[in-house]
């Protein structure tokens, strides 16, 4: 790994986050976390803030079943029910108390951009909605969508026009595909386009 990446997270915590999930999700932890690092830079955000809630978003995607339980039972989370059927989404919602068990994170705007990072919310703060951006579009993905975020990024555009632009790339997806939509998505879709 390059200098510049280790010096955006303590090394203990990305060795230990290689330990947790497999390795392509690890490439792509280390790419959000450039990303959202470049993102918060961009729009004058805490930088390290960012960087460590982009190494972290996916911390709970590779739980084993039994440990997964563990966090469910002990911060009684409770899945609404659509949330119930969509798997992809767990690990959102888990993530922010493996973050808090496992890494020792506290700090609020990190384990909320944990907590928003797939089906993003209405009321996401700054340093959420950089590690939102920076999920879809850190330089491991490769489909034709995250290019075009990752060239809209170069340009003079707002953060939340960034936001805008990802959600609409994932809801168009999942209405393609069929698939459900969480209210916080849809939330989250009314609020950036009328601001309701
Ligand atoms: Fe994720
Ligand atoms: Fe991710």
């Amino acid at each position: 790994m390059d200098k510049s990446r280790q010096s955006l997270a303590p090394a203990g915590m990305i060795e230990k986050l290689g330990g947790m999930v497999n390795k392509k999700r690890f490439i792509h932890s280390l790419g959000v976390m450039q990303m959202a690092h470049g993102i918060a830079e961009k729009f004058g955000l805490d930088g390290k803030k960012a960087a460590c809630a982009g190494l972290l978003h996916d911390c709970a995607r590779d739980l084993k079943p039994r440990k997964a339980a563990y966090f469910i039972k002990k911060y009684r989370v409770k899945f609404d029910p659509v949330s119930k059927k969509i798997p992809a989404l767990w690990h959102s919602f888990l993530g922010e108390f493996v973050a808090k068990e496992e890494f020792g994170v506290n700090d609020r705007e990190i384990l909320e951009a944990i907590k928003y990072h797939t089906a993003g919310n209405a009321a996401m703060g700054q340093v959420a909605k950089a590690v939102y951006i920076a999920d879809y579009s850190e330089i491991n993905r490769k489909y034709h969508s995250s290019e075009k975020i990752r060239a809209k990024i170069k340009t003079k555009i707002s953060l939340d026009e960034l936001v805008r632009l990802v959600l609409k790339d994932k809801i168009a997806y999942l209405i393609e595909e069929g698939k459900l939509i969480h209210k916080d998505s849809v939330d989250m879709w009314n609020k950036y386009n009328h601001n309701i």
